[in-house]
């Protein structure tokens, strides 16, 4: 079987819009010409400026829009009954939850097993576990109680019922405090890598995705820009690690001859910059330590998610 778990091969969309004002028809294209794979067991963070196309895109995987014309694969299924049947495989927040405000979690998710026929009830505990909305006194709590993180928990505790391969997030960080975010991200980490769920987000906190994503999508106006792992898209930051010792004559060499690393600059007060791709970070303090060299200052500095998507989209518009 591929290990792709969703395909959009040309996708294109168009809305028309009849505007009173003018007696005009405007006509936008959230999709135009889009190609995208997510492939098994990624977290791929989906960015663009706003209006790029992202949440057409997620309502596309979703069902809630056709596309005009293209094709999607969805779990390797490409036919609109097939496509329709795969949907119990997929699920996903799009825009914020709706909630009801008078029920409590446990009953919001007694109606998702209803709604999606699931029988086998113990799903409940194991979704409020994972999402960590368990507990005698969260469990009392009506949902207008609720912050606006414990409303997102539940709502991906609902997204998880039945099991899905496929997650997909619009924008799920917006209005969240940075100890939610965190929560969020650790969140989303295990059930990619516990549960094995791919994971689709989208998102404008840049830094934030940079932490979470295996590989990133860039669109524009409806089009793939690059598709990149992080990996690689960390290979194309030129990062560079700047030491600062107070020893540089006696670094350098350690350096040269210990770690074999020949592109490095030394610069005035003691810092040495390092260009090459480096992973010993942690190898190069011990030993430089066991040298008896003082280590003022170690970071590591380059291009960054942010610049990088900055240059991406100035270079194309
Ligand atoms: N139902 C619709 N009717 C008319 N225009 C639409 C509709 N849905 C989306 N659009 C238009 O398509 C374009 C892309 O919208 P979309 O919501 O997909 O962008 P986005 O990348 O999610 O943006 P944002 O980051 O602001 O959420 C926008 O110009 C939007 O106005
Ligand atoms: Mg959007």
């Amino acid at each position: 079987m591929s290990d792709t778990i969703f395909k959009a091969q040309n996708l294109k969309k168009q809305f028309k819009k009849f505007k009173v004002s003018t007696f005009n028809t405007v006509t936008y294209m959230p999709l135009n010409g889009l190609n995208m794979e997510i492939h098994q067991g990624s977290i791929y963070g989906f960015v663009g400026k706003n209006g790029a196309g992202k949440t057409t895109l997620m309502r596309v995987i979703a069902g809630l829009v056709i596309p005009d014309s293209g094709t999607v694969e969805l779990l390797g299924k490409t036919t609109s009954y097939e496509l329709y049947r795969q949907k119990a495989f997929i699920n996903g927040i799009i825009d914020s939850p709706a909630l009801y405000p008078h029920l409590t979690a446990r009953e919001h998710l007694t109606i998702c097993c209803i709604q999606k026929g699931i029988a086998d009830r113990s799903c409940i505990d194991l979704a409020l576990k994972i999402v960590n909305l368990e507990g005698k006194d969260t469990e009392a709590k009506k949902v207008r109680d609720f912050s606006l993180g414990m409303k997102q928990r539940l709502a991906i505790a609902m997204a998880l019922l039945g099991r899905p391969k496929l997650l997909f997030f619009d924008e799920p960080l917006n209005g969240i405090d940075p100890e939610g975010i965190a929560d969020f991200r650790k969140l989303i980490k295990r059930l990619n890598q516990k549960f094995g769920i791919t994971i689709l987000i989208s998102s404008h906190i840049l830094k934030e995705l940079d932490q979470l994503a295996s590989c990133y999508g860039f669109i524009s106006n409806g089009k793939m820009l690059e598709q990149i792992s992080s990996e690689d898209l960390k290979e194309k930051f030129n990062r560079f690690l700047e030491i600062k010792t107070d020893d540089a004559e006696k670094t350098e060499k350690i350096l040269r001859t210990e770690f074999k690393i020949d592109k490095l600059e030394v610069l005035e007060e003691n810092t040495i910059k390092i260009y090459e791709k480096i992973n010993k970070s942690k190898n190069i303090m011990r030993t430089l330590i066991n040298h008896d060299i003082g280590i003022e200052e170690m970071k590591e500095e380059g291009e960054d998610l942010e610049n990088y998507y900055i240059s991406l989209i100035n270079k194309t518009s």
